[in-house]
């Protein structure tokens, strides 16, 4: 084969590689059919039914290099990481990249995401035309709190137990701008969705424009009403603006059902793509008044691509999603809901039961999820943090917020129950010793 041939062959491998939603993706190579073999007599299992069933879930944790970490991760929520195959992926591209960046980057890499947006719409349930590729929620939704017109006394309803980077750019518009930034605080955790709802209900003015609201509450795991919320913030007009940076990837829902109007998320979280990849959401009719952070060509456009003019990014890192998504899909959200919250029932229903701790999250399903907090009698969480780190191996978050002091405990799929039982045990040990 002449010079041309090899790299006319190089090159069509490469595009191939791009596509990892065809037969040539890592996942099809190496997990696809082990995993249908391994799982094919689960089929007929609901997705309850089949959380407590260690030999399905066993496949799945060998799919992660994670699961075999000297120490227990159990703070999936901040960060989670990524199965083997999406490691691989980025490692793949990242190569690829390393021949000549500005051409596989730009001209190969750069090709793929297109498919992706499809992947992602099609888990998100919403259209194509409505998904932007980024970074992080931070960056999804700090776009949309920048980007929107608001003029002075305009007022922003949120909470104080928001995300702070959100809070922060609320806060710096109304510095800059005299927007009215309203924070209400919740006494968590709260099983009536009327409470909620009536407390947003009563913070709406005249001049109250948006409610920023978070999904899933990352100090101790509150699931929040939010489609209630935002049917009746549509009924005074509002707009409403979600951080599902705990809920996507997890839950099992479509973005529009939720009835927002922006939505931001991670995708290194619950989804486990790589580190650094994040999405926007944006109901198709709204996009053009939205402001891009950056701008290339018209800021107006009603095109969703104007959002991810985000200059040199990491290509292989983006490109690792499409890894993420087949892994993701080939267990399936309702299945992998279904399996944290058991796992996070598994042991904070033990927890709760030793003298001295506390849960500070519901522990009904519609109220939770995968994280929960815990608390032992006596001792601060970062404390509590620090012991379950030093003596037993045991990774946390530890919280200290207004109203909520906790750990925060969160598993992933690769958690072992093995890895919660060392967990109670550890709590049974602290309590006893922070009572003595
Ligand atoms: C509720 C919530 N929103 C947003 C973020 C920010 O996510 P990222 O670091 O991906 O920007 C986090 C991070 O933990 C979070 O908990």
């Amino acid at each position: 084969m002449n010079y041309y041939n090899n790299r006319r062959s190089f090159i069509k491998k490469a595009s191939a590689l791009v596509g990892a939603f065809s037969i040539n993706s890592l996942f099809h190579q190496l997990h696809a059919e082990s995993w249908k073999e391994a799982t094919k007599s689960f089929e007929g299992l609901s997705a309850q039914d089949l959380a407590a069933n260690e030999d399905y879930w066993s496949v799945i944790q060998q799919g992660y290099s994670a699961s075999s970490s000297p120490i227990i991760i159990l703070n999936n929520g901040g960060v989670s990481p990524s199965p083997v195959v999406v490691q691989q992926a980025v490692e793949r591209f990242n190569q690829m990249t390393n021949q000549g960046p500005s051409y596989f980057m730009w001209q190969i890499l750069d090709q793929g995401r297109e498919s992706l947006r499809e992947g992602l719409a099609k888990l998100g349930g919403c259209s194509v035309e409505e998904i932007a590729i980024n970074r992080n929620a931070t960056e999804a939704l700090v776009t949309v709190i920048y980007g929107l017109d608001l003029k002075k006394g305009d007022e922003v309803i949120g909470s104080t137990q928001d995300y702070p980077n959100m809070m922060q750019a609320w806060r710096q518009r109304a510095i800059r701008e005299g927007i009215v930034y309203k924070q209400l605080t919740f006494d968590f955790p709260i099983e009536n969705d009327e409470e909620i709802v009536e407390k947003y209900r009563k913070a709406i003015t005249p001049k109250s424009k948006i409610i920023h609201l978070t999904h899933v509450i990352n100090w101790n795991g509150q699931i929040m009403p939010v489609k209630k919320i935002a049917r009746m913030a549509h009924e005074h007009g509002l707009e409403v603006i979600i951080d599902g940076a705990h809920s996507f990837g997890l839950l099992d829902f479509t973005i529009p059902e939720l009835e927002g109007d922006y939505f931001g998320t991670s995708l290194h979280k619950y989804l486990s793509a790589p580190i650094g990849s994040g999405m926007l959401w944006i109901r198709k009719e709204k996009i053009s008044k939205v402001w891009p952070l950056v701008c290339a060509g018209d800021p107006r456009s009603d095109n969703i691509r104007k959002f991810e003019n985000l200059g040199t990014r990491s290509f292989p890192i983006e490109q690792g999603i499409g890894e993420a998504l087949n892994f993701h899909n080939a267990i399936g959200t309702k299945r992998k809901e279904e399996r944290i919250r058991y796992l996070k029932d598994y042991w904070a229903k033990k927890a709760k039961e030793i003298p001295g701790v506390q849960i500070q999250t519901s522990l009904k399903a519609e109220y939770s999820c995968a994280l929960a907090g815990v608390s032992v009698a006596g001792l601060n969480p970062s404390d509590l943090s620090s012991i379950l780190f030093n003596t037993y191996k045991i990774h946390t978050t530890s919280i200290s917020l207004e109203n909520i002091h906790c750990v925060r405990i969160s598993p992933h799929v690769y958690t072992k129950l093995s890895d919660l039982d060392r967990l109670v045990e550890a709590l049974g040990k602290i309590a006893t010793k922070s009572k003595g």
